[in-house]
């Protein structure tokens, strides 16, 4: 029996969520090892964290006139050979098409910075604490949820937490608060699944 689920996380950016899932399975605290870090932009923090951590650091960008189908396709190749268990979307800023998803059915899990049904798409904390300033909420959240389809973060839902807006917030502090929600929900959505996952595969 495999002790241990093979992860490949995706990030376009700063990889803060990509570091805690490297640090919680460096620290047993994940049954799991990321397999590979893999960024559409080659200047991507969570390329450098990777690297830090001695772990595959791929980037895949997008060659000049390859339609969204054909850049998906060659993405899930480069991920297949990894054979990860779950593909874990952290900070995943491009819409993924059938022809990525397809060879991963149940296996895609996206990290979204609102709560279901709520600001999906780019800058939903920007867009909750100018809510917030408007007077039109006082909380926000964070969800972790499979990806089924092309639905821009929508599906599934696995975990959500809620996350309070202070009147005296500030923009940083808000995203501060967010971005610490958001490490350890992920980490604990994927201990489950992980744990699951095992404890379910026979000998
Ligand atoms: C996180 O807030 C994540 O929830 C968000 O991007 C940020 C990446 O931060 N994802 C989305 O907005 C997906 N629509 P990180 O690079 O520091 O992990």
């Amino acid at each position: 029996m495999e002790s241990k689920r093979r992860l490949v996380v995706l990030a376009s950016g700063n990889g803060s969520n990509a570091q805690a899932i490297i640090d919680a399975c460096a620290d047993g605290t994940l049954p799991a090892e990321v397999v590979a870090v893999v960024s559409d932009h080659a200047d991507a923090r969570a390329l450098v964290r990777a690297d830090a951590a001695e772990l595959p650091a791929v980037h895949v960008g997008r060659r000049s006139g390859e339609s969204r189908d054909d850049y998906d396709a060659r993405l899930a190749d480069i991920v297949t050979g990894f054979d990860p268990h779950w593909v874990v979307l952290a900070g995943w800023m491009r819409v993924l098409t059938m022809n990525f998803l397809g060879w991963f059915p149940g296996m895609v899990v996206n990290l979204h910075p609102a709560l279901p049904g709520e600001l999906p798409g780019l800058h939903a904390i920007e867009r909750a604490y100018e809510e917030a300033r408007a007077g039109t909420r006082d909380h926000t959240g964070v969800m972790v949820h499979l990806v089924p389809d092309q639905g821009v973060d929508d599906g599934p839902v696995l975990a959500t937490a809620v996350v309070p807006i202070h009147p005296t917030d500030t923009l940083p502090e808000l995203e501060e608060r967010m971005h610490l929600t958001e490490h350890e929900l992920l980490v604990r959505t994927l201990g489950t699944l992980c744990a699951r996952a095992l404890s379910h595969e026979t000998p």
